[in-house]
């Protein structure tokens, strides 16, 4: 059965304090830091490159989940596999071959995973699950490129399809995350979850990651098991 795990999104930090927000994070308890990589082309905002990742990985011994929000991500893997990425996401939107560039995300020793977007059908992603050519499928819940949007519920029934699917398969949410929607995202049958806004403001950043990981237990997959 898939692990719950918790991954604070650091595109909520203060970037003139990313190793002491990484820090934090990791202290409180975060299973992931989840770095989102953007290129101003794939969406309309632009954020982190490699560097960001290296200074998490020297601030933090916790994994570094990776999401390239980038039009061309094939020429970029070893890039951010050099970094010090565990798990690196593409998008199966992006202008590239998606089995080829996530076999490249393996070959470099790496975590793959495939990403889509809230208009995106699941049927994009389910071959690649029943191939194995993933690790983990990350379905967004808000419209990539900015942190603080509202969770759109209507994905969740990507995760459920992918969930029916696959026991195995780790199900990552992201956007939109807090107290609240963690609850029918885990019922789905997801069990990442992405936390940027909602971590980030909290006072007890720890006592909220402990929160989010009880509720999610309670109601992991209550729905289809
Ligand atoms: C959006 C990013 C998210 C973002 C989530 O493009 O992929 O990871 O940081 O932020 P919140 O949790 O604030 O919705
Ligand atoms: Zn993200």
């Amino acid at each position: 059965m898939p692990k719950i795990q918790i991954m604070p999104s650091i595109l909520a930090a203060d970037f003139g304090c990313l190793a002491a927000d990484c820090k934090r994070a990791a202290e409180a308890g975060a299973d992931q830091i989840h770095v989102d990589v953007m290129d101003g082309v794939f969406v309309p905002n632009i954020s982190f490159g490699p560097e960001a990742v290296r200074v998490s990985v020297a601030a933090v011994s916790i994994p570094q989940n990776v999401h390239l929000m980038i039009t061309k991500p094939q020429n970029y893997i070893q890039i951010f596999a050099d970094a010090g990425s565990d798990t690196i996401q593409i998008h199966v939107e992006s202008q590239c071959d998606v089995e080829e560039t996530l076999s490249a995300i393996r070959a470099a020793g790496k975590r793959a995973a495939i990403t889509v977007n809230p208009e995106t059908p699941v049927e994009s992603a389910l071959p690649l699950v029943e191939k194995r050519l993933v690790d983990e499928v990350l379905i967004m819940s808000v419209h990539p490129g900015f942190g603080g949007q509202k969770y759109i519920a209507a994905v969740e029934q990507k995760i459920a399809a992918i969930r029916r699917l696959a026991d195995w398969v780790d199900i990552a949410i992201d956007g939109g995350i807090d107290d609240q929607t963690i609850v029918s995202a885990t019922a789905a049958g997801a069990n990442l979850f992405v936390a940027g806004s909602y971590l980030f403001r909290q006072d007890d950043m720890a006592a909220a990651i402990s929160n989010l990981r009880k509720v999610a237990e309670e109601h992991f997959c209550r729905s289809i098991r």
